[in-house]
Formats: structure tokens, C-alpha cells, sequence
């Protein structure tokens, strides 16, 4: 679905990407992980046909996204979805606006099928009775929550998350995780995922690249870079591997806080 081939990106002089290939099947999902700076961001907006290469390809399915311009290019990102590093609502828009808005835009459906997907796609992350509120009165997973709704509510074939958890709290974090994993289960759609959640992204991805030195430094399952020697590797999953292995094992680690208190907070 995704084939990314010798993609080269410099800025200012600065090699950012070296020659980055990857590919991500139909269905399949995958965390990109990598250092801060090292392009992950910059990979993405390729994707979405954001940036442009300066070499190479990023084939969507099928179709060319360098060089896809006006009403093909539109038609492409419509079915992609795109949960930004931020994920940032519009402030002046209740939580009810903000999932309305890409309906409104794109489609010609009327107010009536709107309210219903819009109320729909809110139930599905958790945020009923929230419809009304504006960002500034909601915390900020349920904004995480609001931003993942707004993403999914065009039903898009490919989804794409730059760091869905930063700024939110362990626990609440891993809820969004879950979240996007039960909306992968029921959506199947293609993803790629953004993290710095290592190794806890481990437990909802088919696959896993790292980002080192503008190339894939790894690419390989879950478990492949649980057991990796490779120091680079080793130093993102280090430590932390041990807290995965326990929870593979059936020993999960108890969150401090009981499931209802992190719906209601999230
Ligand atoms: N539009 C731009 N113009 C110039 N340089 C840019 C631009 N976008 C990104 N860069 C540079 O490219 C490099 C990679 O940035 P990117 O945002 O992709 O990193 P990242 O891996 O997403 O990091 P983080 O984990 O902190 O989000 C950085 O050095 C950044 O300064
Ligand atoms: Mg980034």
C-alpha cells in the first residue's frame, strides 16, 4: 500500500534522509521509531505528499506522490488520514465541529448523517456527552481522542500518526495506544505510527523501522528487536525491553489506576 524507495531529503545542506526505503502492506501497521530529529516527521508529510523528494519515491497505492499534482493529489489524501504531532483541534470549534469539519468539507452528506457519523465516531473513542465542549475545557487525551475521531470519521484507507501520546501520562498514554488498536481491529486500515512509546507501541504493531543516520536502520518484528544485539538498537529498547518481555509473559504491570478512572480522565 505504502512503498517508500531511496528517498533522499536535504535541508540547508543537511542530508535529513539518506535513502530511506520501506514498505507497509495492505492492513498492515507499523511503528516508526527513531531519535528526535532524525526525520520521522519529515517521512510522513513525504507520504502525505506534504514535502517533496529530492530523490527518490513514495508510491501510494500505486500512484506516485511526488509527482501527483492538483485534483489527483486530493483525491489521494482524501483517504488518508493524518493524526499531526500536536494533534491540534481548532480552538474556536466545539469537540461536535471539529469531527463535522472534514464532513463538511469533503462530503455532500446533510446535517442529519452528519450529527449521526459525527456522534457515532465520538462513542467510538469514548467521548460521548463531550460533543458540545471546546478544547480548551477537555483534557489532553480526550483532545488526543477528538483529533483521532476527526481522522477516522472519513473512514480512510491509510492512517497515519505522528506521536499520538506525547505530552500525556503513561497510563493514559497507553489507552490511546489501545485505542488505536481497536480502531485498527475494526477499520483495518494501513498505519504507520510515530513513537517514541518504546517498547510499549510493541504490543499493536506488525512491524517495527527504525530511523538512524537518514536510512531504515532495522526493520523487523516486534519481538526480532526485542532480542536484537545491535547497539543502536539496543539503546531505544534497552531497559524498557524488560517491562515488555514481563507483559508478553502474562505478568502485565497493573496500571495504579482502575480502567473507569482513565476513561473518565482521558
Ligand atoms: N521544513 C523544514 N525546513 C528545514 N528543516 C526542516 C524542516 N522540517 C524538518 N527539518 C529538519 O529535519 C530534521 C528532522 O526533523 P523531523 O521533524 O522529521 O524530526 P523527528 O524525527 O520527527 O523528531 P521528533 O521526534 O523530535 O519529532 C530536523 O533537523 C529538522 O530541523
Ligand atoms: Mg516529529
Amino acid at each position: 500500500m505504502i512503498t517508500i524507495d531511496g528517498l533522499y531529503k536535504l535541508f540547508d545542506g543537511k542530508d535529513v534522509l539518506r535513502g530511506v526505503s520501506l514498505g507497509v502492506k495492505k492492513g498492515e501497521v507499523i511503528a516508526l521509531i527513531g531519535g528526535s530529529g532524525s526525520g520521522k516527521s519529515v517521512l510522513l508529510k513525504h507520504v502525505v505528499g506534504l514535502m517533496k523528494p529530492d530523490r527518490g519515491r513514495v508510491i501510494v497505492d500505486g500512484m506516485d506522490m511526488s509527482t501527483l499534482r492538483g485534483r489527483d493529489l486530493t483525491s489521494l489524501r482524501d483517504r488518508l488520514g493524518f493524526l499531526f504531532q500536536g494533534g491540534a483541534l481548532f480552538d474556536s470549534m466545539t469537540v461536535f465541529e471539529n469531527v463535522a469539519f472534514p464532513l463538511k468539507e469533503k462530503t455532500k452528506l446533510n446535517d442529519e448523517l452528519i450529527r449521526e457519523r459525527v456522534f457515532n465516531e465520538l462513542e467510538n473513542v469514548g467521548l460521548s456527552g463531550s460533543e458540545y465542549k471546546y478544547p480548551s475545557q477537555i483534557s489532553g487525551g480526550m483532545v488526543k481522542r477528538a483529533a483521532l475521531a476527526r481522522a477516522l470519521v472519513m473512514d480512510p484507507e491509510i492512517m497515519l500518526f505522528d506521536e499520538p501520546t506525547t505530552g500525556l501520562d503513561p497510563v493514559i498514554g497507553a489507552a490511546i495506544l489501545n485505542l488505536i488498536d481497536s480502531c485498527h481491529k475494526r477499520l483495518s486500515f494501513t498505519g504507520i505510527i510515530v513513537t517514541h512509546e518504546v517498547p510499549k507501541v510493541f504490543d499493536i504493531v506488525d512491524r517495527v523501522a527504525m530511523l538512524h543516520e537518514g536510512i531504515i536502520w532495522v526493520d523487523d518484528t516486534p519481538e526480532k528487536l526485542m532480542s536484537s544485539s545491535e547497539p543502536i538498537v539496543r539503546a531505544f529498547v534497552g531497559e524498557s525491553a524488560n517491562s515488555s518481555i514481563r507483559h508478553q509473559s502474562g505478568n502485565t504491570v497493573v496500571p495504579q489506576r482502575s480502567q473507569g478512572e482513565i476513561n473518565e480522565k482521558i
